[in-house]
């Protein structure tokens, strides 16, 4: 997963295609029953204390926010909070069905394609999720969020320094980086 997330992101001469699409289907689908037995409340303080000092009172602005990589919805609800319309978007044909009915609405759909226009998202969500810099670029409006977490710090499979994303993204931001635990997220805001 540390390949193929840099990979993705990018930092990797080989990229994103059909052949590692079907490699990461196949391992998600296969972990999406026990999916379940990852959730504990020390990550999900992690997804809230991003949204807290990260976002902060900031709510004017979060209308429309895509949550990549959404497994099956273990932080859906928590977004649906603090956005008007989700939209919870995952590859794996397997998460997407053991994830329940929840606020957001849930996509199958590969993050590198996602089903919106340009500029329409107010923020993106990856949490413990592939980043795909120019599909961000595309989707995230300027002066939109991207909301980076990884819910065990540098031991996560699928982990990037913020100064990794920084240097992947293709536009540039501004925001703050920090640790909650064993978790550590950044919040940066696209200024153009
Ligand atoms: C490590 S899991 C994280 C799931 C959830 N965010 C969580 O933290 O519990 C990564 C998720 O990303 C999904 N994924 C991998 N590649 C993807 C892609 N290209 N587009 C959408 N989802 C993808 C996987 O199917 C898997 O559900």
């Amino acid at each position: 997963m540390r390949i193929m997330t840099r990979r993705v992101a990018g930092l990797d001469a080989v990229g994103w295609d059909g052949k590692a699409r079907a490699e990461v289907v196949e391992v998600f689908d296969a972990l999406a029953p026990e999916w379940h037995t990852r959730s504990s409340p020390q990550r999900t303080a992690v997804v809230l204390d991003a949204f807290e000092r990260g976002l902060g009172g900031n709510t004017v602005d979060n209308h429309v926010a895509i949550e990549v990589g959404s497994g099956i919805g273990s932080y859906s609800a928590l977004i649906a909070n603090r956005f008007d319309t989700v939209l919870s978007v995952d590859v794996s044909a397997e998460m997407v069905r053991h994830a329940p009915a929840g606020p957001t609405y849930q996509v199958l759909a590969d993050s590198g394609l996602l089903p919106i226009s340009d500029r329409s998202a107010d923020a993106v969500i990856a949490i413990n999720a592939f980043l795909f810099p120019h599909e961000v670029a595309r989707v995230l409006r300027v002066g939109g969020t991207l909301i980076w977490v990884n819910s065990s710090g540098e031991e996560t499979p699928i982990h990037l320094s913020t100064e990794d994303v920084v240097t992947v993204l293709p536009f540039p931001v501004d925001g703050r980086e920090s640790r909650a635990g064993a978790g550590t997220w950044c919040v940066l805001r696209r200024t153009g």
